[in-house]
């Protein structure tokens, strides 16, 4: 079990006050803070290895065995194959338009490609431009908006009208935080030969993530919101990352990971991304040894990342729990998400609503003022916002509360909130 007391000694800005008083971090679907592990890392790699990659000297291969084991330690958390499925970059978004790029050069004109109305934009964006310039054609998939879930039997129409190539889906939405069964939809998908393209930039910073088991062809998340620093990480299946062409410079390698890892990377960031999975391998090895069990094929890193994951979901729902049963109790709420919780194994604790007749940022605005730090409008996931209907309304307040939060300031962002309409 979680010892919250434990996990929040070890990130400085939890223990921040502003004229007295605590900041409450729940903007967490944007970006989160970090533990002590990240900063020593990343100090650490500045101070004492701070080179560019492949010379001879003492810096520089100190520094490439820094890179060598973010990578290592990047496919523990995913369960990759290996490392060199794993290649690092500035965010998801570049991650994207890069690799699609070159998927493109094995895409041609009237090939189709699913996307989806509950998608970030950055699964969405690169894709729409990839169709542009190749005459592709775009199929959009909806999500229900009762259960807030993909619509598989459209899914499977879709499929059933051929030449559907790739489908770019998320693991779990930064709007409805509804967690996706991405098995179940690649294996129809790739039934029919298409690419699997999986955002999982909200899902990793909740649960655990195993690439191998949900059979995809590429998934991508960013090391920020799971507690790192600013950085994107792309996976991909390593025959696809060999057969594709990379978008590089000559001299630069032709193998994974450094054709597609173009330019000099941000060392210090893979340096903290290392830091921030010794952190969660610290929590795998002292609060979640209960878990080990379910991930014994896995190596020893592997498995204390996926038990410490499995924590924290397990921990997570409680405070999934206490925030929409709270909103469910406040005057003209309307929870845009799963809010039954029988359901809740099937969503993060990013909860967004809204409130009859009041604007999403009035409410956010309010929060602030209280040092309670909220996201309003679309935050990317313009799609489901315009489904939803809610473009003209100002979008959604969203909740993001993440491991090291606790129940008593969702239970204090509740007293404020009813002091807001
Ligand atoms: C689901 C999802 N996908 C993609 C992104 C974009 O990530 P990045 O900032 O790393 O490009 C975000 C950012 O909020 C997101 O929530």
């Amino acid at each position: 079990m979680l010892d919250i007391n434990k996990i929040r000694e070890q990130f400085p800005a939890l223990s921040l006050k502003d004229n007295g008083k605590q900041r409450i971090y729940l903007d967490n679907p944007g970006g989160t803070q970090v533990p002590i592990q990240v900063l020593d890392r990343m100090e650490k790699y500045l101070i004492h290895t701070n080179a560019n990659h492949g010379g001879p000297f003492r810096t520089s291969i100190e520094s490439d065995e820094v890179l060598d084991e973010a990578h290592k330690a990047m496919a523990d958390l995913l369960n990759a194959n290996s490392s060199d499925e794993i290649i690092f970059g500035a965010n998801m978004t570049s991650l994207t338009f890069s690799v699609s790029r070159s998927i493109g050069r094995i895409l041609k004109p009237g090939d189709s490609i699913l996307l989806t109305r509950m998608d970030h934009d950055g699964n969405i964006g690169p894709w729409l431009h990839l169709a542009e310039d190749l005459g592709l054609n775009v199929k959009w998939l909806k999500f229900d908006l009762d259960s807030y879930e993909y619509d598989f039997n459209e899914a499977e129409k879709i499929i059933n009208e051929g030449d559907l190539k790739l489908a770019a889906i998320n693991y779990a939405s930064n709007c409805l935080g509804t967690i996706n069964n991405v098995k179940a939809l690649t294996e129809l998908f790739q039934k029919k030969g298409a690419i699997v393209f999986v955002d999982a930039v909200q899902y990793v910073p909740h649960g655990p993530t195993n690439v191998q088991d949900l059979g995809c062809d590429f998934l991508v998340c960013s090391p920020y919101k799971f507690f790192g620093p600013h950085q994107g990480v792309l996976w991909g299946k390593a025959e696809l990352l060999e057969k594709l062409e990379a978008y590089k410079v000559r001299p630069a390698d032709n193998f994974a990971p450094g054709k597609f890892e173009t330019g000099t990377q941000l060392h210090e960031g893979q340096a903290g991304t290392l830091g921030v999975l010794e952190y969660l391998n610290w929590i795998g090895d002292d609060m979640a040894y209960e878990y080990h069990m379910y991930f014994s094929e896995l190596n020893d890193r592997s498995k204390n990342l996926h038990a410490a994951m499995y924590a924290i979901q397990e921990y997570e729902k409680t405070l999934s729990n206490r925030l929409v049963s709270g909103l469910k109790n406040l005057k003209g709420v309307t929870i845009r998400g799963i809010s039954n919780k029988n359901d809740f194994s099937r969503r993060v604790p990013t909860v967004s609503f809204t409130v009859e007749n009041k604007n999403p940022e009035e409410i956010t605005i309010k929060l602030a003022k209280n040092n309670i730090f909220v996201w309003h409008g679309h935050n990317y996931a313009l799609e489901a916002v315009k489904l939803m209907g809610l473009e003209d309304s100002g979008g959604v307040v969203r909740i993001g509360p993440v491991h090291y939060n606790t129940l008593e300031e969702i239970d204090l962002t509740l007293e404020v909130l009813k002091t807001c309409w």
